[in-house]
Parts: C-alpha cells; structure tokens; sequence
C-alpha cells in the first residue's frame, strides 16, 4: 500500500473522503487500510447537494462519470485536496478550476486495456464468420446454415492502427489465433513478439485483411477512416473500431458496406453517443449486414471496475501521503522520493518569476536546509515539493501560505 506507514500533517482519521456512484469495493479496501473516513453514496449528486457536501469538509473526493464537478462546486470545496474519476473520461470535472484551486484530478486511463483487447479479439471471429447475423436469424427462427464467406482469422493479417496500451495488447492476443499482425503509429513503437510496424497508413489498409483502429480523439484522428481510407482497404476486409466515434466516418462507412466494398465491421463507439441507457440509438449503421454494433462497453468489464478502484484508491493515497500528483490529468508532474527524517512542504502556487526565491529565503532565515526539492510548472501554476532538515517546516509552511503567490500550501510530516 503506497505511504500507508507514513504521518500525515494531521492524524489520517481526520481525512474524510467521499465517494459517488458505487465506486468499486477494491477501493473502499484501500482507503480503509490508510485509517480515512469514507462516506459512500450509491448515486450521482447534484451541484447543489455536491455543494453542500464539499462545505462540510470532504478532504477527497471520487467520482464516476455522471457527477459534474463544476467551478461552484470547487469553490465551495475548501479542504479540498484533490479528485478522483474513477473511470476513463475526465469530461465531467472542470479541470481548470481545480487546478487554478491547486486540486489535482487523477483518473485511470489503462485499467481496462486488457477488456477492450479480448472483445476486439472476439469480435475479429465474429466478423469473419459473421456471427452478429447468424445469432440474428436463429434468434428470429432463420436455419441459414452456410459457409460462404466464413473464414478461419488463422493466416490473416490483421492491421493495428495506434499501437499504444490497447493496440500492442491486441497484436499479442491476435498472434495467438495464428494473425499476422502489422501497426501503424505516429510515434516510434517498440513491436511486440511478431508483429511488424509499417511506415505508412495506406501500406497499412492495402494489406490487411482486418483493420483495428486504437487511436486517441485528436484533430489528426478525426474522421482518419473516411471515404478514401475506406477505399484503400482490400475487398471484403473489415473494420473495427473500438477507439473514439470521431475517428470513422460513418456515412463513408455505412457506404462501404452497402456497396460490398467491405465485408463487416465493428462499432462500439460513436460520434453521438446516447446520454442515458433509456435514450434511443439513432444511427444510419443500424440494420446493416455483418456490422457488430455494442453499446460502448469495451473497457465494461467486472475486472477493469476492480482495477479502476485500485488504481485511482493508490494514487490518491499516495497524493495525500507523499504529494505526488505523477498521473494527475490537470497537473504538473511532481513525485519527489522521501528522504529519511525529512519534513516534507508542498505549495502550489501562481506560475510568477520569484516565487521559488522568496521561498528559499524563508526556509533560509529559519537557518533550516533544503535536503531535497521538486518543482514543475505549467503556463498557470507551479508545484513545488520540499523536504526540509528542521522541525521548522511547520514555521515554513504558515509563512508560504501567506505569500501572495501561494495557492494552497500544505505540510506532511
Ligand atoms: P494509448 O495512448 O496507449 O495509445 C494510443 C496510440 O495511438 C499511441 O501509441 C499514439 O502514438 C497513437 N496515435 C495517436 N495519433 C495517431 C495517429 N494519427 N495515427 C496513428 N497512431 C496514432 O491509448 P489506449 O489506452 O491504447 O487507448 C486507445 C483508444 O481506445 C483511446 O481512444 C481510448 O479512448 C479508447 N478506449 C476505448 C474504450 C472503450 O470502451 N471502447 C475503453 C478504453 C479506451
């Protein structure tokens, strides 16, 4: 458990924490073993009621993805320490506010790697033999029992387009099904077992028999499968996307379909997504053949929402024991060792020239030592972690604090 052995400022029984929307036991689990207060509430709140709960005291705050964390809220957050999302999307939470409040915002990006991986996997087979429809047709007492065009995925190369957490991970599984894996990314990649890095995009499409696409929503991936794309791909190849809806066009996609060019595809995102699982779908992909629709659930997994409560239940721990804020979404990244002895300050600050000097003086006219420091800045503030030699710390961090510059200024141990 990281910094559980450690003191904190004040006695870690103090520290409340509240968590929303039935954040994963395995977290629970965590904060119980660091000694904090945990509040549970089964739902989403609403700004008013975040409101009044954050004006009461809360230390730590975890969220899923329906409360919205708004600038009042924070505002009204005054102990505040930092946020965790206990999911991907970090959407809800305005993350200028907190930080300009020197709150960081953790998430859990990579936790569901694994559950996107293998539904890609399986839906890889049930594309090739068309598996969606077949259910279909039995499911409305269809017996089509047919072999044309059904094939084995063993000897086909299926292509990786975004070779990062999820992308490398589908190529290993692939390989084991016999594939033969290529990947395309913008960044030099390091391939796993025998998968291959192609240089270009088209080399890519021109190739595979199966196209999977692992890419970030960015101004470069939006609408980077469209009409001319999807032209380059072989006949009767598929597509998977299980990434971002922005990244396929798809009116170019339904297209592709309709005319043959392609032989299925793979959708689990989209570029309008349903708000609430009681809202209507609408989409021109509907009711089209060999197209594998799921409602976005490739990281929905009962392992990736234990894994979420783990991951995020550690870094914030380890925040609020040591400062670190390495993974921090709206925050520069601080993660300093801990010295033996040391007493440790951490200020969060406006990014102004002279703030790390007028510090230092204060630290040096109590004749104490900086044993070891860490400081990262971004356009707006600097975060700065200082492990000092002297019981003096305590004397130090009331002084900073009322530096005009300081944010929030807070003192471990
Ligand atoms: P990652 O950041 O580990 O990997 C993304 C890779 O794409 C990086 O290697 C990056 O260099 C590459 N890339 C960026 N722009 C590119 C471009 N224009 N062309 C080619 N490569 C490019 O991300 P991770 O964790 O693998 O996630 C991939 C996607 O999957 C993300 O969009 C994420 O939001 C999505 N996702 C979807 C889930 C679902 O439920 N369907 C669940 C989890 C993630």
């Amino acid at each position: 458990m990281p910094g559980s052995a450690q003191p904190t400022s004040f006695p870690k029984s103090d520290i409340k924490i509240l968590l929303l929307e039935n954040v994963h036991q395995s977290a629970h689990e965590i904060f119980r073993h660091e000694g904090f207060q945990i509040e549970a509430i089964g739902g989403a709140l609403s700004e008013d009621e975040l409101v009044a709960k954050l004006e009461s005291g809360v230390h730590l705050l975890g969220i899923r993805s329906k409360t919205r964390v708004t600038e009042r809220a924070l505002a009204a957050g005054k102990r505040l320490l930092s946020i965790g999302a206990f999911c991907i999307g970090t959407n809800q939470i305005d993350l200028e506010a907190a930080k300009v409040r020197g709150v960081p915002v953790f998430n859990a990006p990579f936790s569901n790697t694994r559950s996107v991986a293998e539904l890609v996997i399986g839906e890889i087979v049930m594309l090739s033999r068309q598996l969606g429809d077949r259910s279909r047709e039995v499911h409305e007492g269809k017996w089509r029992k047919i072999a044309t065009n059904s094939f084995e995925v063993r000897g086909k190369t299926l292509g990786i387009i975004g070779y990062g957490h999820i992308g490398s991970q589908v190529g290993v599984l692939a390989e084991a099904m016999g594939m033969r894996v290529i990947s395309y990314d913008i960044r030099p990649t390091l391939p796993m077992g025998n998968n291959k890095s192609v240089n270009s995009l088209e080399a890519l499409l021109r190739t595979s028999d199966f196209v999977t696409l692992h890419v970030p929503e960015t101004p470069q991936t939006k609408n980077m499968m469209g009409e001319s794309e999807l032209g380059k791909m072989k006949e009767g190849a598929c597509l998977l996307n299980l990434s971002r809806g922005t990244v396929v066009d798809v009116e170019a996609l339904a297209q592709a379909i309709k005319n043959k060019k392609l032989g299925g595809a793979a959708l689990d995102v989209y570029p309008e997504e349903p708000e609430k699982n009681s809202d209507d779908f609408k989409s021109i992909l509907r009711g089209l053949p060999n197209l594998v629709l799921t409602p976005h659930i490739g990281g929905s997994t009962s392992e990736a929402q234990e894994a979420i409560g783990r991951e995020v239940a550690n870094v914030l721990a380890r925040f609020t024991n040591t400062g670190a804020t390495t993974g921090a979404v709206n925050f520069p990244a601080v993660d300093l060792p801990m010295a033996e002895g040391a007493h440790r300050v951490l200020n969060v600050h406006r990014n102004v020239p002279g703030v790390l000097r007028d510090i230092l003086k204060l630290v040096s006219d109590r004749n104490a030592n900086v044993i070891a420091q860490q400081l990262a800045t971004d356009p707006t503030i600097g975060y700065l972690i200082m492990d000092l030699d002297k019981e003096v710390a305590g004397d130090v961090r009331n002084a900073i604090a009322v530096l005009d510059t300081s944010i929030r200024t807070r003192m471990l141990f």
